[in-house]
């Protein structure tokens, strides 16, 4: 089914996209004493609840359509990954930290990821275009019993954002995520993500929590454990 997002409608649907408030805490985290093969990222995690509105500005553009990924949509979903994760990806955070991982660039390992997730479940993968071209997509998932919908990987060619297309497009993953019943919603994204955060909180999430990420190479002879 498609989806298309007109001026007057935007209107609408910016109203219908917004959902409130919960109480959560903010923690803080600190890189203090990390080693030097250690990479350290902090993530910060969003909730909201279906149903109660915010503040968010209405949606500043027209002519989106929104569909279900579909099999030859691949290309345009590695294109878009691989020119828009810039700054805001773990598997390039981890790569600058740690060298190459897998003998791979981090833009191969995120796009591979996306697409897989795509492809894994296209009913759960929305993307956006504008005169027939992929300029964007959002996945999302549920959890088993249903009750929580997690919005997942998202992003907007880097030549088309800031106009409203991220939050349109995640807030048709909302929509949906609600329409299916779920009674809480969430999403991650890294300290970094200042865009992404913003987009969050323009849908109403509220902020739970940091995550601190660690990794490291393996180091020989460390464990102390003499093999039997
Ligand atoms: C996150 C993303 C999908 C948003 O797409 P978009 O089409 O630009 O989103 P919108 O135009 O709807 O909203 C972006 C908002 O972020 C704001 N923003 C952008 N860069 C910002 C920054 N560095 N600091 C603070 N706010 C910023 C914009 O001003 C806008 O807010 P406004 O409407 O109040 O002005 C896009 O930036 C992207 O593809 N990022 C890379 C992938 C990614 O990080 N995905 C999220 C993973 S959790």
């Amino acid at each position: 089914m498609e989806l298309r997002f007109r001026k007057a409608a935007a209107h609408r649907l910016s109203r219908r996209f917004c959902f409130g408030s919960g109480v959560y805490v903010v923690g803080a985290g600190s890189n203090d004493g990390a080693e030097a093969l250690a990479a350290f990222i902090l993530e910060l995690h969003y909730q909201g609840k279906p149903g109660r509105k915010t503040g968010m500005k209405s949606i500043a553009f027209s002519g989106l359509i929104v569909r279900p990924f579909q099999p030859g949509d691949a290309d345009a979903i590695m294109e878009i990954t691989k020119a828009a994760w810039d700054g805001v990806t773990m598997a390039e955070l981890r790569e600058k930290q740690l060298g190459l991982v897998e003998g791979k660039p981090w833009r191969e390992h995120k796009a591979g990821s996306v697409l897989a997730q795509c492809q894994r479940r296209p009913d759960w993968a929305l993307v956006g275009l504008v005169n027939g071209e992929i300029i964007g997509y959002a996945t999302m998932s549920l959890s088993p019993g249903g009750e929580i919908g997690t919005v997942g990987n998202n992003a907007v060619h880097p030549r088309w954002q800031g106009r409203g297309i991220g939050t349109a497009l995640i807030g048709e993953v909302v929509r949906r995520l609600e329409a299916a019943g779920v009674r809480l919603l969430e999403v991650a994204t890294l300290k970094e993500d200042a865009a992404a955060q913003r987009v969050y909180e323009k849908l109403g999430f509220q902020e739970v929590t940091r995550t601190l990420h660690y990794s490291r190479r393996p180091l020989a002879g460390e464990s102390g454990v003499t093999p039997v």
